[in-house]
């Protein structure tokens, strides 16, 4: 289940991870290296190149996004010295749903020990009760809480003995059609697709402590054009999902409310000090020429353009993602990340209008990354890595449908196409990790390539 890479040579090298963040402001190609059979990733490499193609998170002109992701994942090929042919991708856009259903088995007429099986049985039987549209598919499988004989809480029930077991779980639900176009995007740039992942949940893995994860956090991850929302509490994820809000729509309020080009509101926007509180001075003016006009205002006026467009997203919709998690109380109140989290004092203020704690976090790796893509615009790339090995240290945990059940479309002529002598039949690219037709086949391959 590792994601591969190979030298130039043609030599596979398993202790290697690569994950692909498709962003909209930039595509971010992470590299791991495992420290040893057990052990945890050290980043070795972060790639970047600047997005086209991509609008909201959602691919909008394919061969732009193609080219965007060639461009970061030769950027990282050039920082590790490696060729890199699998990667895990996150991406989010579009109509994400995370939706909750219930399951029970019952193990027999007398207590009895928990098995794998069992585990996998509670888990379909869940996943039965999930209504999914024609054009909609599963991403994520997540098991929120299992019961045993009634009583609930109960964090991993393999090896404990019952007569009845309960799954709460959580399904991430996209289009087919966001999913396919991510995979065509990828393959088209020449990696092999070995798995995906869902934005927010790639950021709150890259962002969170454990304490936070336990005590019930909301990561809020806004970048360009999306705001990933997770909500975790007794270390699980209770709720996924995307907004398609970010701080590109900020800089466009910004040049059009005060009739500036793009560029210079995005300037503004990175410059101006935009979460001043009361007792800075904010009669203050701005003032600049910019092709060859003089333009003036009150520091003021930009600031209430911007704190308008956050209130609204954090008073209204984050909000009701919190509360669509059905966490009573959240002590860790909110992690902030992406690139809009560096906006100065944006912590403070968000403290005071959601009356929660709010901490602003880099990667919760950022001390193995290298120095200027430590940021917490990376947060999201450097939680694929996470995610990667959590799926391995617990493939109970996330499970990832098998991409033959995704009912990704492999269109011939286009893999591999686009970028001659990447791949090949002889090193045993191109093809997708294939499964059995279940939630239990899929467990027993993870289970079989473990041990
Ligand atoms: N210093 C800063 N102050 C304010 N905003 C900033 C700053 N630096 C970057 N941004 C904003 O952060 C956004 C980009 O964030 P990020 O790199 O996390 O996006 P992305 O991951 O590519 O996009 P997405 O996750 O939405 O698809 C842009 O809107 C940019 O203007
Ligand atoms: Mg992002």
């Amino acid at each position: 289940m590792f994601k591969k890479t190979s030298t130039s040579s043609g030599y596979r090298d398993p202790e290697v991870l690569v994950g692909l963040d498709l962003g909209t402001s930039k595509v971010t190609v992470v590299v791991a290296e495992r420290d040893g059979p057990s052990g945890e990733a050290q980043i070795i490499g972060i790639g970047q190149s600047p997005s086209h193609g991509i609008r909201k998170g959602l691919i909008v002109h394919l061969d732009q996004a193609v080219r965007s992701v060639r461009q970061a994942v030769s950027d990282a090929e050039n920082m590790v010295g490696l060729e890199l042919t699998d990667a895990t991708v996150s991406f989010s856009g579009g109509d994400v749903q995370s939706v909750r259903s219930k399951g029970l088995i019952t193990l027999g007429r007398s207590p009895r020990t928990v098995m794998q099986l069992d585990v996998g049985r509670v888990i379909e039987s869940a996943q039965a009760n999930v209504a999914v549209p024609a054009n909609q598919m599963i991403l994520h499988t997540i098991p929120v809480e299992y019961s045993l004989d009634g009583n609930s809480g109960i964090d991993d029930p393999l090896g404990m003995t019952g007569m009845r077991l309960d799954i709460d779980l959580e399904s991430v639900i996209v289009p087919l059609a966001t999913v396919q176009n991510v995979y065509n995007c990828v393959d088209r740039a020449g990696l092999n697709v070995t798995g995906f992942v869902i934005k927010p949940l790639a950021s709150a893995l890259g962002a969170i402590t454990p304490e936070e994860g336990m005590a019930g956090v909301a990561i809020v991850d806004i970048g360009g054009g999306t705001c990933g929302v997770a909500v975790f509490a007794e270390s699980r994820p209770k709720h996924l999902a995307v907004l398609s809000v970010g701080g590109d729509h900020i800089t466009n309020d910004v040049a059009s409310v005060l009739k500036i080009p793009i560029g210079k509101a995005e300037e503004l926007k990175r410059e101006v000090d935009l979460f001043a509180d009361d007792s800075q001075n904010l009669s203050e003016r701005l003032e600049f020429d910019h092709n060859g006009r003089n333009y003036s205002y009150s520091l003021i006026e930009l600031t209430e353009i911007v704190q308008c467009r956050v209130d609204e997203l954090f008073a209204s919709l984050v909000r009701g993602e919190m509360g669509n998690a059905g966490v009573a109380m959240l002590p860790a109140g909110i992690v902030l990340t992406g690139g809009v989290s560096r906006s100065a004092g944006i912590d403070q203020y968000l403290s005071r209008t959601m009356d929660m704690p709010v901490r602003v976090a880099p990667p919760i790796d950022s001390n193995r990354m290298p120095p200027g893509r430590n940021g917490p615009e990376y947060t999201c790339a450097s939680g694929i890595i996470r995610y990667a090995l959590e799926q391995e240290r617990d493939p109970f945990r996330y499970i990832e449908q098998p991409l033959d059940q995704l009912k990704i479309v492999r269109t011939p002529g286009i893999s591999g196409g686009i970028k001659p002598g990447r791949r090949s039949d002889a090193d045993g690219g191109g093809e997708p990790r294939v499964s059995g037709g279940s939630i239990i086949q899929s467990i027993k391959d993870v289970l079989k390539e473990l041990f």
